[in-house]
């Protein structure tokens, strides 16, 4: 098939919600509706759960089966969808930010009885950085749950998107009956399923359907009228233009565990999510029907199989055709790389491939010359831009507790850095290696999987620093004399980037009196700037 009806047909989008919003359910039925998997439980199996490092651990232990999970494709009508898989866990929130760089939209999974929550507003603010389309599920329709007009105006506020519902619940919990489809007028009811995909719900055509009052009962029916008038006086018209700038978010209804809303969010979906846009890269904007390949790298998964030290990055396509075995150039390496076994996803079962497509994320085995951030394209120096680095909230110095093995220890935190488990600052005087993360659960992972996998012994140290701050001025005298004046706040990141270190917000705050032409910034891109300049020599 030609480049540009491939691209056509490509969604690539991720689901995000706040943890136990009901993502993990909602992506289960929509791979059974694209035929992927067979039963519910498949992915299920992968979920990291809230409640113990145990149960991570022994996920960890499953590593083979959350790659495989990782990316789900599903062809559903004409369409190749690609799900991309986001951690529930907030402590790997940082993984999420970064796949959130690789997808051309999201679906965004609130539980209808408590609303919008911590996640979801984070989860929000990066889309809103990258004005990502979003569409939203209102999840669990079959609890009692806020008022319909309450939770839009909730959303409206707290993710600052403007809703645009697409369905109006009638009811909620026990007394939920099924939604109005406020863009055909027709009224889709409700029944627990308990019944195939296909059978469970019932159309009718209009207010006006005779089985409708008999269904959902009078006092029910007039309140649905009242609320249409009201709804359509409210809520601006859809507009697909606005939607794909990240302006306007549609609302669905619905119960993912019932399978009830979730068809006719697919359909939407595939209707109005976009197809892959441009990358930025340092250099210029890449389209995805240019000819030449281009593609870059957005997650690392190490040791899959800890006998073989192997890893899995995960690329994505951002232009041309992708083709196994052919040479490709690798910008920050300045050399040629080979993949032989590249691979993709249906559901749990991974399969070497021959071609990819924009869109597409594809599996590439890496002995280790794969980063989070690497640009690989047909021949052009290529730096991807927009995968940004956050500042960590806490900051504790590793401590080797075995002397004889500082080798393995050195070379396990580099790999886990490497594959963005977590960030790595080095201070000096002494050398001192100071691991940022987003949460608790990331020390306790890295202290186990340098044990098992790299038989090195470490101790985590906590540090007064509550948050690290990536330097930038105009001119780059203005951070030298700040260096100078502020010696023991500096650290290095892993593109040997000075950071200043945060003891807390007056510091900061006086630090940045006595430098004004300093900008301290919790996000890093400038890493990428290094890189390239490191790529030129
Ligand atoms: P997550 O991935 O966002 O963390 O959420 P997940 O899908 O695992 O769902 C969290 C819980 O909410 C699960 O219950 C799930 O069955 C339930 N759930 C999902 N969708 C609906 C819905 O539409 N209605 C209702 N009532 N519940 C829903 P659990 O008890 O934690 O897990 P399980 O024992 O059911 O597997």
């Amino acid at each position: 098939m030609e480049l540009s009806k491939e691209i056509k047909r490509r969604r690539t989008f991720a689901i995000i919600s706040h943890p136990d919003a009901g993502k993990t359910t909602l992506t289960e039925k929509l791979l059974l509706l694209g035929g992927a998997i067979k039963v519910a439980g498949a992915v299920k199996n992968n979920k990291i759960k809230k409640t113990a490092t145990s149960d991570f651990l022994e996920i960890e232990k499953q590593r083979g089966i959350s790659v495989a999970t990782s990316v789900m494709t599903i062809n559903y009508r004409d369409c190749v969808i690609n799900i991309l898989d986001t951690p529930g866990h907030k402590d790997f929130a940082e993984d999420t930010y970064r796949t959130l760089t690789a997808v051309d939209s999201v679906i965004l999974v609130v539980d209808s009885v408590k609303g919008v929550e911590e996640q979801t507003r984070k989860l929000m603010e990066v889309c809103r950085m990258r004005a990502t389309p979003v569409m939203i599920f209102v999840n669990k329709m079959d609890r009692v749950g806020k008022d319909a007009f309450d939770l839009i105006e909730e959303l409206e506020e707290e993710l600052k998107i403007t809703a645009c519902p697409f369905t109006w619940p009638i009811g909620s919990g026990d007394r939920f009956k099924g939604v109005f489809n406020l863009t055909d007028e027709s009224v889709t009811l409700y029944q627990s399923e308990k019944t195939s995909l296909a059978e469970s719900h019932y159309k009718t055509q209009s207010l006006k359907d005779d089985v409708l009052e008999e269904f959902i009962g009078g006092k029910n029916l007039k309140n649905l009228i009242e609320d249409r008038e009201l709804a359509l006086e409210l809520f601006d018209d859809f507009d697909t233009s606005l939607y794909r700038e990240g302006y306007l978010a549609p609302v669905f209804f619905g119960s993912a565990l019932n399978n009830f809303g979730v068809p006719e969010l697919l359909e939407t979906f595939v209707d109005i999510a976009p197809p892959p846009t441009f990358a930025k890269t340092l250099e210029r904007d890449v389209y995805p029907d240019e000819k030449k390949f281009s593609g870059y790298v957005f997650k690392i998964h190490a040791n899959i199989d800890p006998k073989h030290r192997n890893r899995m990055a995960f690329l994505r396509v951002c232009s041309g055709r992708f083709e196994r075995n052919k040479l490709y150039y690798h910008t920050r390496l300045n050399k040629n790389l080979r993949f032989s076994a590249p691979a993709t996803f249906l559901a749990n079962a991974k399969s070497t491939i021959d071609e990819a497509y924009p869109g597409d994320v594809i599996g590439l085995f890496d002995t280790g010359n794969l980063k989070i951030g690497d640009t690989i394209s047909e021949g052009e120096k290529l730096h991807i831009t927009g995968i940004p680095s956050f500042s960590p909230e806490i900051l504790k110095e590793a401590i080797n507790k075995d002397p004889a093995k500082s080798k393995q220890l050195e070379k396990g935190l580099s790999q886990l850095v490497e594959e963005g488990l977590a960030q790595l600052f080095v201070q000096q005087p002494g050398n001192r290696k100071i691991i940022g993360t987003v949460g608790e659960l990331q020390y306790e992972v890295i202290v186990y999987r340098l044990a098992h996998e790299y038989n090195a012994t470490c101790e985590f140290q906590q540090l007064s620093y509550q948050k690290a701050c990536w330097l930038s001025a105009d001119d780059p005298k203005k951070i030298d004399e700040l260096i100078k004046t502020r010696p023991n706040h500096i650290a290095y990141d892993k593109t040997n980037t000075p950071v200043f270190m945060v003891e807390n917000e007056w510091v900061l705050k006086v630090v940045k009196e006595s430098h004004p032409d300093v900008q301290f910034n919790e996000t890093s891109e400038v890493s990428n700037t290094a890189q390239a300049a490191q790529s030129e020599f």
